[in-house]
């Protein structure tokens, strides 16, 4: 994964890279480095540990520099030590590199480099591109150098590039990692993503894979990669910058919770009728004729968007004439399934930058089948690799545990299942009235939930130090309890496990005792007897229940040791409505244990690697 950062311009480079590697640090945090060019003079600083380290590290260093590249790392190869941090730099120390991604040959490059002579500092697959930009570059054009070298590597990278002897520019290159350029007044940027960019320009210009750029205090100039000019219109960014910002929260996290009523409005805003039920996405016209032709539905994804996907299954099937099936990306890409141009993907990402999701999508599109993204990160690869986009209006999510991402991809689903259906005519614009009467009353509803914050926290109170939970739901809970599961063990450390309620006595049930917290799902909506059997079922072996339900009554209160409400709704904003006091149990846990909330330790918030 990792963050890269580049930057040519007037201000002062030290301060300015580190204010970007701050933002970038959810990308990976385990090291961090800085190059500064003033004059032909390169300055190296590099350490484990996050950007904070770093900048200790620097904060006595005056320079005068306006050059310079900055980098967060994840680590893939070779541990997170002060040698494996980048940049990484040529046998002379005047070519400086930081890269996001995997080169996936690196090999045996580093054995002939070694063999000629190279000298190499750390383990890592990126130095190899330093010392591949060094044998080919002549002290004049860096751009050249760089396109020559990144010729024979196979794999992902965004790369930034400085070299001591072209001082005012830096080189940038992109192959399935993302990058996108800045421009300023007198400045110009590249970085791994938009929000970071926003604290210095709106306008951008999105880099494709196989393009490259120089950047210069006056313009950037774009090529290809057999160094054709190419010329981009730039784009400007509505976000703005404050809305990344963590506005009095303590964490990311709690502030992304708290923004979903928002999230969830915005997303479904101008695209339905009230009145007719009619849904109205402009953005998938050029899909039409296709959509009234697909008899088969994949929905793929990684992580939580995966689970979202999985909520559409379960609310999709109710009135689809045609098969649905849910994927993770990473194994849909490589199981060989029946794909044609009647089969729709449909991919799920908040970044759009997901390595397994782009993966899946491109195999997709490659065996004809049309591919409908739903995105968060305006202009994100997905985007722009897809036959068409489906946003949604989150805003920037900086947490690595996705809250309010899924919210909206909820939110943005329903309307696509509602869309799909009235262009098939499976389902009448007056059928689907109510169900978007019921939707509309979302945000109120998410907010009721918020409000029962200080409660969820006693409850965390009682719960953070024990080591193992189980979450259990059935039907389109099944997947919230997964949420639920992988939100506490993400951001708390504890083991935590979801499973379908009619699983447990497949298994998980020999695991209860008096020490294991059961949380279980259940809505009047569906299969209420069934789960109210699971809760006895857990209950005889003294195992403690935490009961999440919207249908509180006398034989809930006696089985449950602990309930939390949630407001009476429709169907579709069932798991919406669910999701959020776990989100809520999770954060206070972690709180409480002190761990990093926004940082988990291990995860990253965009994973570009497969
Ligand atoms: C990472 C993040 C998760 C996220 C998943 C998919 O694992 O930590 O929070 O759900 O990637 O990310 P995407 O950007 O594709 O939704």
């Amino acid at each position: 994964m990792c963050g890269i950062v580049g930057y040519v311009g007037q201000r002062p480079a030290k301060e300015l890279l580190l204010e970007a590697l701050k933002h970038l640090e959810y990308r990976g945090y385990d090291s961090a480095g800085i190059a500064l060019l003033e004059g032909n003079q390169l300055f190296l600083a590099k350490r484990a540990g996050k950007v904070s380290e770093l900048a200790e590290l620097v904060s006595k260093k005056s320079s005068q520099a306006t050059v310079g590249l900055g980098h967060t790392r994840w680590a893939t190869h070779g541990p997170p030590t002060d040698s494996n941090a980048h940049p990484h730099c040529d046998c002379h120390q005047k070519i400086a590199v930081i890269h996001n991604g995997i080169i996936e040959n690196y090999l045996p490059f580093k054995e002939e480099l070694q063999a000629r002579g190279h000298l190499f500092r750390s383990q890592t697959d990126s130095e190899v591109i330093a010392h591949l930009i060094e044998e080919h570059y002549d002290g004049t054009n860096l751009l050249e150098a760089v396109k020559r070298a990144l010729h024979p590597l196979r794999g992902a990278y965004a790369i930034a590039v400085l070299a001591a002897d072209s001082p005012d520019e830096v080189v940038v290159a992109r192959q399935g990692s993302p990058l996108v350029l800045g421009l300023g007044q007198n400045e110009n940027f590249a970085a791994s993503d938009i929000p970071t960019l926003l604290a210095f320009t709106k306008t951008v210009v999105f880099l494709n894979d196989g393009e490259l750029a120089v950047l210069r205090r006056h313009g950037v100039e774009l090529v290809d990669r057999e160094g054709r000019q190419i010329y981009r219109e730039p784009q400007q960014i509505e976000w703005n910058a404050v809305t990344a910002y963590k506005q009095g929260y303590k964490h990311f996290m709690l502030k992304e919770i708290h923004e979903q009523p928002l999230a969830f409005a915005n997303t479904l805003q101008n695209r339905y009728e009230l009145g007719t039920g009619r849904i109205i996405l402009p953005e998938l016209h050029t899909l039409t004729d296709k959509i009234h032709q697909v008899q088969m539905v994949y929905l793929t994804a990684m992580g939580t968007a995966y689970y979202a996907g999985l909520v559409a299954k379960y609310l999709w099937r109710e009135f689809f004439k045609i098969p649905i099936a849910v994927e993770l990306a990473s194994e849909f890409r490589y199981s060989k399934p029946y794909l044609d141009e009647h089969t729709l993907v449909i991919a799920i990402s908040q970044s759009g930058e997901t390595a397994d999701t782009l993966g899946a999508v491109r195999e997709a599109r490659a065996r004809g089948a049309p591919v409908i993204a739903i995105v968060n990160v305006a202009g994100a690869t997905l985007t722009r690799e897809s036959d068409a986009t489906l946003y949604t209006h989150a805003g920037p999510e900086i947490s690595v545990a996705s809250t309010k991402a899924f919210v909206a991809q909820l939110a943005a689903l329903n309307l696509l299942g509602f869309f799909i259906a009235q262009q098939r005519g499976w389902l009448s614009t007056g059928q689907t009235r109510p169900a978007i009467e019921s939707m509309a009353r979302g945000p109120t509803l998410i907010e009721q939930l918020l409000q029962k914050e200080h409660e969820i926290a006693r409850l965390a109170q009682i719960f953070y130090e024990k080591e193992h939970f189980l979450f259990l739901g059935r039907d389109l809970l099944y997947p919230i309890a997964l949420e639920g599961a992988l939100k506490l063990k993400e951001i708390s450390y504890i083991h935590a496990e979801g499973y379908a309620a009619g699983e447990l006595k497949h298994g998980p049930i020999a695991l209860i005792d008096a020490q294991m917290p059961t949380v279980v799902l259940v809505t009047k909506e569906s299969v209420y007897e069934k789960v109210f059997s699971n809760i006895e079922e857990v209950k005889a072996r003294r195992g403690i229940v935490i009961t999440v339900t919207d249908s509180l009554n006398r034989e809930i209160e006696h089985v449950s040791d602990f309930i939390i409400e949630i407001p009476q709704s429709s169907r579709w904003l069932v798991p919406i409505l669910f999701v959020v006091p776990l989100q809520l149990f999770a954060y206070h846990i972690a709180d409480l244990r002190g761990t990093d909330i926004d940082q988990p330790r291990n995860l990253a918030k965009s994973v570009t690697v497969e």
